[in-house]
């Protein structure tokens, strides 16, 4: 599983792939890791807050709502757990990104100037 997550997130990372033992020692640390051969997602869960690590669709996959039904999976798995909030950053230059996540009811509540090599970050949560 590590092997098949960590080679989709080079798809999908080209410029920063993580390593299959990046998300070994990420499960490790009590993430929750979905993959499958379309697409992935990585949370964590601390308390009453929810925190989405990563998330990335292969390209030939794309537009077809499945970053919608993971995010959708998580969202109700962290309720369970007790989760009030989703925190996540993304790169302000990461235009689909963001309009998934707006989409999907988060709203900006911070900004990390240069963040990413010289690119701002965003800050953004959901109330769930
Ligand atoms: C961002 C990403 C995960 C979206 O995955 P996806 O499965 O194509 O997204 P969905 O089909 O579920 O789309 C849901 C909504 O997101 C938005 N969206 C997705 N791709 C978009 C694009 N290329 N341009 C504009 N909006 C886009 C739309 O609002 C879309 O809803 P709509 O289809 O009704 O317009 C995917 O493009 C990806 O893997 N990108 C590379 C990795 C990445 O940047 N991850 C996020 C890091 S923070």
């Amino acid at each position: 599983m590590f092997n098949k997550v960590a080679e989709l997130h080079k798809t999908c990372f080209p410029h920063r792939p993580w390593a299959a033992d990046e998300f070994r020692d990420l499960k490790k640390s009590g993430c929750e890791i979905i993959a499958s051969d379309n697409g992935f997602i990585v949370w964590r869960t601390v308390c009453d807050e929810a925190e989405l690590i990563t998330i990335g669709v292969h390209p030939h996959a794309r537009g077809t709502g499945i970053a919608i039904a993971m995010l959708g999976i998580m969202e109700n798995e962290v309720k369970k757990l007790g989760a009030k909030k989703i925190f996540l950053e993304v790169s302000a230059e990461n235009a689909p990104a963001i309009a998934l996540y707006k989409k999907c009811g988060f709203v900006q509540n911070g900004l990390r100037p240069k963040y990413y090599d010289g690119v701002d970050a965003i800050l953004m949560v959901k109330d769930i």
